[in-house]
């Protein structure tokens, strides 16, 4: 990993934006990495603006990598503002775009910040705006602490 890449994730981790549970979230999304096992969940809330709705801020939590956290963290950024089809297409490299380009043994850390974004708008095509309980919805700490009776929804990215 380049100095530059590797200085870009240590100041993102150390200093991560929209880090958290999001109170009133619109949507919610998991994905756990079969490679590592790593696991992130991305919140979403959408506001109206000139007709479109439009992602107004994500939030994330994770249990996964320094790189993983540091995407998370500028990917986070990069949503504010775009539609869902705009979000919808962007992989995993675009998200970690304001990084730089990672190595191929962290690819996987990219995709697992866009797995959890399309998890979260999975069923949020254009309708207008719809409220998920995901206020109401237990962290993913506490659902990776509540032993099997969880109902924790983990989408695997093959
Ligand atoms: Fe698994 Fe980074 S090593 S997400």
């Amino acid at each position: 990993m380049s100095e530059d890449l590797e200085a870009k994730i240590e100041a993102a981790v150390k200093n991560p934006r929209n880090l958290g549970e999001m109170e009133n979230a619109d949507a919610v999304g998991t994905v756990g990495s079969p490679d590592c096992g790593d696991m992130l969940r991305m919140w979403i809330k959408f506001k109206e603006e000139d007709g479109r709705k439009i992602i107004d801020r994500a939030t994330f939590q994770s249990f996964g990598c320094q790189t993983a956290i540091a995407v998370a963290s500028v990917a986070t950024e990069l949503l504010a503002g775009k539609t869902i089809a705009e979000a919808k297409s962007m992989s995993g490299e675009e998200l970690a775009a304001p990084l730089g380009a990672l190595p191929p043994v962290r690819i996987h850390c990219a995709q697992l910040v866009e797995g959890a974004l399309r998890n979260a708008l999975s069923d949020n095509k254009d309708a207008p705006a719809q409220t998920k309980p995901a206020a109401t919805s237990p962290t993913l700490m506490d659902q990776l602490s509540a032993g099997t009776g969880a109902k924790v929804k983990i989408v695997m990215k093959s």
